[in-house]
């Protein structure tokens, strides 16, 4: 069997892009292809540079006010790796619509928040302040309009009496390490259906 080959774009620390590369070992049907971010300084890229996966940077930084130029950068180490499926881990610039439509059904997003609820920031202060009983995060396929398309997991956590928002997110953190190995693996095998956990 030939592994699918995985790409995973970050934007900083890099611990969704370790639980998604430590998960792929053994059985699994996908294999880590390159590790991309948009800052040279991510701490995720020595991370998977430890592990023996290939790394590239492209500063969006000079691009300023020019996303499709960024993008055409982008680009380059990308295709050259030639992924079968595209998995952004925290990375924190918004894609065009040209861009996504080239990863179409193959690009897979991670998203602090039970989605619907919550797309864009600041998405833990923003579930405690309106008085919810719950949060969470998803996964979900990548569309051209921003945190939406398909979902294709959700992991649930409550949110206590005096939460705060950086308690919450390490919580929902520990959930997105959980839940984003388990959909990848589900995705690579070829079944969208939800993982839905706890
Ligand atoms: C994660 O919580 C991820 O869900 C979030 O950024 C963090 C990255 O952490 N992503 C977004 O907010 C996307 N809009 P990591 O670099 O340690 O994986």
């Amino acid at each position: 069997m030939s592994h699918k080959r995985v790409a995973i774009l970050i934007s900083g620390g890099g611990s969704n892009m370790v639980s998604l590369v430590d998960s792929m070992a053994g059985d699994h049907p996908a294999r880590p292809c390159l590790v991309l971010a948009n800052d040279p300084e991510a701490g995720g890229l020595k991370k998977a540079a430890a592990r023996g996966i290939p790394t590239a940077s492209i500063d969006h930084r000079p691009f300023k006010g020019d996303r499709a130029a960024f993008e055409a950068e982008l680009l380059k180490p990308l295709e050259a790796a030639g992924p079968d499926i595209v998995c952004l881990a925290g990375f924190m610039r918004v894609l065009t619509g040209d861009f996504v439509s080239r990863f179409q059904g193959r690009m897979l997003n991670i998203h602090p928040s039970l989605l619907p609820k919550y797309k864009g920031l600041n998405t833990h202060a923003r579930a405690i302040e309106a008085g919810d009983a719950e949060h969470g995060c998803s996964v979900h396929e990548v569309t051209a309009a921003l945190d939406d398309g398909p979902i294709l997991g959700q992991a649930r956590v409550q949110i206590d009496a005096n939460d705060t928002p950086e308690a919450l997110a390490a919580r929902v953190l520990v959930c997105e390490h959980k839940l984003y190995p388990a959909v990848l693996r589900r995705y690579a095998s070829g079944d969208r259906t939800p993982v839905l956990l706890p």
